[in-house]
């Protein structure tokens, strides 16, 4: 490790604490620590993900660390401060908003996300850019937390987001971790494989997580994983879910009753579609048949084609003899 880079991890380290004491135990703090409460968290997550609060100034860190004695070129580049182009002069990324530290696998805090506290206040969440210690595509959220329950389940959840880790790890779920919004990578596949083989996705249930679950269900499919897509009413999320309905029914009905990538497809195809036109209704059943086709077992590909025929009352023969017309014969 560069001893830059090690300036840029301790100033992080440091930061970390002065987010977390300036959350917990300061009136600057309050109407912060009131809107993670009143969302849910309890003082126990707050303190196990080390959450914190950046104060509203322009220029907290910049003068904390400069009196310090660290170099503010290397802040620059850590994405802690940014330079004002005219001046000679620095001012802090990350105001008025809570903290969450992001951390490498070791537990090592290498960057940090903000989220706003007041509504209209944009982006929701501020992230630190890529720097020599954060390369965002290959770290997932809480991931030094959760490799050791991962390993001793065989099992791994993924989730979209911080309030979701966070939500279900107060849950009971300590296998959960977060791709925090962007796609997951090859390099985050490549983790999970060499931990485990068994993943749930558990992204938001509204569109944008739906289409990302699917893109992740294929990706993690074409590198040898056992996939099940968990699913939510309403286009809800995880933590939303859980503060409505519990810890139990995410356990049981979200988690225990998450699909298998053929059964989610089903419910996938039919989004936007009506089902009662007659033209909709055959499209939709030709899509179910050419990817019911591709799967490998053929006891699989029974039973969906038996559900289809039972659904629609078709007969087993007449969607056979479909199915090879749209894709064997394609192929
Ligand atoms: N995200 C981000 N930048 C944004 C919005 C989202 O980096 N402007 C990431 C965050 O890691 C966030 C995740 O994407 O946790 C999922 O986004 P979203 O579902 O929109 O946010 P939530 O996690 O549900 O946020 P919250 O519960 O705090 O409202
Ligand atoms: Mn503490
Ligand atoms: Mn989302
Ligand atoms: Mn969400
Ligand atoms: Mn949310």
């Amino acid at each position: 490790v560069s001893s830059e880079a090690r300036q840029m991890i301790e100033a992080h380290e440091l930061l970390r604490k002065f987010y977390h004491h300036l959350l917990i135990n300061t009136k600057e703090g309050q109407h912060a620590l009131e809107y993670l409460l009143e969302r849910g968290f309890t003082k126990e997550s707050i303190d196990k993900f080390q959450i914190g609060y950046a104060l509203p100034t322009w220029d907290f860190t910049v003068k904390l660390l400069q009196k310090r004695g660290y170099s503010l070129s290397v802040l620059e580049k850590a994405g802690l401060i940014i330079k004002r182009e005219e001046e000679n002069s620095f001012f802090d990324r990350f105001r008025n908003r809570i903290m969450f530290p992001i951390l490498d696998p070791k537990g090592v805090p290498v960057a940090f996300a903000g989220r706003a506290i007041e509504k209209n206040d944009q982006p929701k969440y501020l992230n630190s850019p890529e720097t020599d210690i954060f390369n965002k595509s290959s770290i997932l959220y809480n991931w030094n937390h959760a490799r050791s329950s991962i390993k001793k389940q065989q099992q791994i959840i993924l989730f979209e987001g911080f309030a979701d880790v966070i939500s279900a790890d107060r849950a009971g779920i300590h296998n959960g971790v977060a791709t925090m919004g962007t796609s997951l990578t090859d390099q985050h596949v490549q983790l999970i494989r060499r931990t485990t083989d068994s993943v749930v996705i558990s992204y938001d249930s509204d569109k944008a997580g739906t289409d990302a679950a699917y893109r992740a269900a294929e990706m993690l499919i074409k590198n040898g994983c056992q996939v099940k897509i968990a699913r939510m009413r309403d286009g809800l999320d995880p933590d939303e879910y859980i503060k409505k309905f519990g810890p139990e029914k995410f356990q049981h009905d979200v988690i225990g009753g998450s699909l298998t990538f053929m059964a989610f497809k089903m419910q996938y195809f039919r989004m936007g579609k009506n089902l009662q036109n007659e033209g909709e209704k055959l499209q939709y059943i030709e899509e179910i048949i050419k990817e019911i086709a591709k799967l490998e077992k053929a006891i699989e590909r029974e039973h969906y084609m038996k559900q289809l025929a039972d659904e629609f009352d078709i007969s087993l023969e007449a969607l056979s003899a479909q199915q090879q017309q749209v894709y064997f014969k394609e192929k």
